[in-house]
């Protein structure tokens, strides 16, 4: 078995609330097991600009309640490439390194497959870091549950003025092509509707709903719409909407990027602290190209292809259900 002495840590991609509380722990793990950390900044992009630092104990002091991350991350188009991939290892091997803990989503993932596949020298474990909570292998990932909180505070506050107004409420929340913010905070909040990327819902049916519940005395509504709703965006399904049911007086707000900040919530930094801890023990134990992930509040290990297919990957069938029944 490969035994690793330096460990590289990054976060990619979206940040997350909560992967600071991840940082922290694989840093003081791996230094409890006596390997030496470098922390990675922005991401891939740091690997290629060889920009990374060593890591002590007080280097994470005093970050479990802070949002963002402590690393900084970013999307990195170059290390798509053979070039920059061949950079970001000639780099880490003058660091002397020889495993990487890579907190991110999916495309975090896949950028981390492929490179490891290139260079199996660098052991790599991924940690799900992203809100949309869209990978295989872990019911939650990390930040998931923080934004789903935040976007709740936000809807209970609009639910105050659309009640006191009679007015409908099309909420855009973030997820590309995930819906697991939308549902979730839909079904917390008693939304009239939530439209999905994963479920289709036919506008003729949604205007149908309304007016439904419209005739059965409802004075406000409110309609969630994930980013990635197909139906062509919150403003045109507003409008749509509003072509057909005249009355009601329509407004439109898109809670964008505050649900990526703030401090990460109980459940979070649990979460960060004990995939962190997991992906510096699965290294130490000689695993590579594998997600921790969290499954029935056990951590396991998942390997980082299954984590990234998305087939297999559904919103639970029981909420998806609930929706149209407890909001009439
Ligand atoms: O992947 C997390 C996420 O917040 C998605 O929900 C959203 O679609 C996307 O990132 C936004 O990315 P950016 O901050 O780069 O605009």
């Amino acid at each position: 078995m490969h035994k690793i002495s330096k460990i590289a840590v990054l976060t990619s991609g979206g940040d997350a609330p909560g992967m600071n509380p991840c940082i922290r722990a694989v840093v003081r793990t791996a230094l409890y097991n006596g390997l030496e950390v470098v922390g990675v900044r922005q991401g891939y992009k740091g690997l290629i600009d060889n920009d990374m630092y060593d890591m002590q104990s007080r280097s994470v002091s005093n970050i479990l309640n802070l949002g963002g991350t402590i690393l900084k991350t970013a999307r990195c188009l170059p290390f798509k490439e053979d070039e920059g991939m061949a950079l970001a290892y000639k780099n880490l091997k003058e660091h002397g390194v020889d495993a990487m803990v890579v907190i991110g989503g999916d495309g975090t993932f896949t950028g981390a497959l492929r490179f490891s596949r290139k260079y199996p020298d660098i052991a790599v474990i991924g940690v799900p870091g992203t809100i949309d909570n869209d990978l295989c292998g872990s019911t939650y990932t990390l930040g998931f549950d923080t934004a789903t909180n935040t976007v709740i505070e936000a809807i209970d506050k609009i639910r105050d003025t659309a009640d006191a107004h009679d007015r409908l409420f099309f909420i855009e929340v973030m997820g590309r092509d995930s819906g697991a913010i939308a549902l979730r905070a839909g079904i917390s909040c008693g939304a009239e509707a939530i439209l999905l990327p994963e479920k289709q819902t036919a506008l003729e049916d949604l205007i149908k709903n309304l007016k439904d519940g419209k005739s059965n005395k409802k004075s406000s509504s409110i309609v969630i719409v994930a980013e990635g709703d197909k139906n062509g965006g919150v403003y045109d399904v507003a409008k749509a909407v509003q072509k057909e049911i005249s009355d009601y007086d329509i407004k439109v707000t898109i809670l964008g990027h505050l649900q990526r900040g703030g401090s990460p919530s109980s459940f979070d930094r649990i979460l960060g602290s004990r995939l962190g801890f997991a992906a510096v023990n699965a290294l130490i134990a000689g695993e590579t190209q594998k997600m921790v992930g969290l499954q029935a509040n056990h951590i396991l290990l998942t390997s980082l292809e299954e984590a990234l297919n998305q087939h297999e990957f559904k919103l639970e069938a029981d909420l998806l259900q609930m929706v149209d029944v407890l909001s009439i």
